[in-house]
């Protein structure tokens, strides 16, 4: 029988047999406007290989763009690079459909997917820097610990070069191609931008220790194939040095403000700021947060210099729009912050010290005092906002070097 979904060929022995997700558009907490896609790969070598496998109710199309190549009993090994659902959901009932003789994870990616699936510790530690035969061919396997999560690991298909990276250098992307050199670089450059700041910030020291250790292996990676998003076959280089320059965080002229507003008081107060910022040639992008979302806001401060929070008060309290951002970039981690906090208040005004509070523990320098202003701000109170946008200005010329 014709198989409705077909394996996209990535090299003469790997296919691509994963899902697309053109429906998604949250996946924890991040806007995914384009959807996503799950990556698996078939290693058709003289041991079958599934590599990953996808999002559980995306399996019956894994298994069908698989039977597009080999039937899916003849699937000998299965690799889970990554136990997060999205890649390991489906492994459960394939493990039993398929019999794989073996099931290879990382020690941590062992402890992972018994405490998802309770499965009786059905799966294979491999070591990092291990390698198992596949007949003739073999996988490398190298841990890559917190990126990002404890389980994660990478593997290397030496007899045609493929890095099969799970998560890293992936991008939520749903589209009928499958190789990056297929589409338009500005898209990806977007979406490789809001992955890494939503998912990898945390971890961006890592990055640079990985992007060492993978150079020292010297293994000889023709292809990148991650679980999201488009494979790279060309210019590997465009990706690894985009992630050597999203792991520096180096500070730029471009300054974040997030703000929400009650009744048009903090929303007057953030034009202001902004308009400072531009006089002082620095490059403001303004979030309001009942209408911005807030991975958006992490996308743009991986390559932002400033931040500045904005939030009236509401029964002694920061907005709950703005409490919600800051608590998401919080724990993003971003480095190299410099950046105030305003708003508008009637009669306590708390919210303010209470947004400072948070930039000071995500360690952003404070340039200036914040601005507060009770009820609805005069043209002194605004003058006030320029004044702290071009004090912004002015400290990110100097930390950017100009
Ligand atoms: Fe795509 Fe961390 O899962």
């Amino acid at each position: 029988m014709k198989e409705p979904f077909k394996a996209s060929k990535v090299t003469d022995r790997v296919y691509w047999v994963g899902a697309i997700d053109w429906a998604l558009r949250e996946f924890h907490g991040y806007a995914t406007e384009r959807g996503t896609t799950y990556n698996a790969y078939l290693i058709v070598a003289d041991r079958v290989t599934l590599v990953d496998t996808v999002k559980a109710p995306f399996m019956d199309e894994m298994l069908s763009r698989v039977a597009s190549v080999v039937p899916p009993e003849n699937i000998d090994y299965i690799i889970s690079n990554h136990s997060e659902m999205d890649h390991s959901g489906a492994l459960p009932a394939v493990i039993r459909q398929v019999k794989p003789e073996k099931v290879f994870a990382s020690a941590m990616g062992c402890k992972a997917l018994e405490a998802h699936f309770h499965m009786g510790n059905a799966i294979t530690p491999v070591k990092d820097g291990e390698t198992v035969s596949l007949g003739n061919a073999s996988l490398t396997f190298v841990e890559t610990r917190m990126l990002h999560w404890p389980d994660s690991m990478f593997s290397f298909f030496d007899k045609d070069g493929v890095l099969f990276s799970q998560d890293a250098f992936g991008m939520h992307l749903a589209s009928a191609q499958r190789f990056a050199d297929e589409l338009e670089l500005t898209l990806l450059e977007f979406e490789a931008t809001k992955y890494f700041a939503n998912i990898l910030t945390p971890y961006a020291a890592l990055v640079t220790n990985l992007l060492e250790k993978t150079k020292a292996l010297n293994l000889p990676i023709r292809v990148i194939a991650p679980d999201h998003g488009p494979i790279y076959r060309r210019d590997l280089s465009w990706i690894l040095d985009l992630y050597g320059r999203f792991a520096a965080q180096k500070p730029t002229n471009r300054a974040v403000v997030a703000y929400d507003t009650m009744w048009g008081s903090t929303d007057k107060m953030a034009r202001a700021i902004a308009e400072g910022v531009t006089a002082g040639g620095g490059v403001p992008e303004l979030f309001q947060m009942r209408k911005a979302h807030r991975s958006n806001v992490a996308t743009a401060l991986l390559e932002a210099g400033a931040f500045l929070v904005g939030s009236p008060t509401m029964n002694n309290m920061m907005f709950p729009t703005v409490a919600d951002v800051l608590n998401y970039v919080r724990g993003l981690r971003f480095k190299n912050l410099i950046g105030a906090a305003f708003g508008s208040y009637g009669w306590s005004g708390e919210a303010v010290k209470q947004v400072e509070e948070i930039l000071s523990a995500m360690e952003v320098e404070l340039v200036s005092k914040s601005v507060s202003v009770k009820y609805v701000p005069t043209k002194d109170d605004l003058a006030q906002c320029h004044q702290l946008g071009a004090k912004v200005a002015k400290r990110l010329a100097e930390v950017c070097g100009e």
